[in-house]
């Protein structure tokens, strides 16, 4: 099955969001980087939530999201029905979020982490799956408090 990940940022993660859709490449996802290509001044929160739209919709599987702290454009992206996004600066989160959250959006922020630190936080985001079970109540709370 095709694995499809989307892409965004502001202009304070341009550089991180083009080595991450290199390396998502190379791990075998299909990735749709929607932007934004200069380092004119934006706004994370239409970034965000275009992303996020992308995932919602199902036209991507997961999506990654960059700004400078992570912090915003997170924040942007979870007001998106049916999206789960946590910021990580750690693999141990990236993998639980995955694994108990069924988080299927992850931002971070390039202000805060190095490049090399990013892609292997999102690598431990890509290769792992949701673990269900206990974990599936739990995130059918978070489902319901949506609805
Ligand atoms: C842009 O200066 C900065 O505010 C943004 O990249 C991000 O850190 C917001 O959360």
């Amino acid at each position: 099955m095709t694995k499809t990940l989307v892409l965004s940022s502001d202009h304070a993660a341009i550089e991180l969001r083009q080595a991450l859709a290199k390396h998502a490449e190379t791990l075998g996802w299909t990735v749709t980087d929607i932007g934004p290509t200069t380092t004119e001044s934006t706004h994370y929160p239409k970034h965000g939530e275009a992303a996020a739209r992308s995932v919602a919709s199902g036209e991507n599987q997961l999506g990654i999201i960059v700004c400078g702290t992570g912090q915003g454009i997170m924040m942007a992206a979870n007001k998106v029905k049916g999206i789960r996004c946590g910021v990580c600066s750690d693999t141990f989160s990236a993998k639980m979020i995955r694994e108990h959250n069924d988080a299927n959006m992850l931002a971070m922020g390039a202000r805060v982490i190095g490049q090399g630190l990013a892609l292997e936080i999102a690598e431990a985001f890509l290769s792992t799956e949701f673990g269900g079970g206990r974990h599936a109540t739990r995130v059918d709370m978070i489902k319901a408090i949506e609805d």
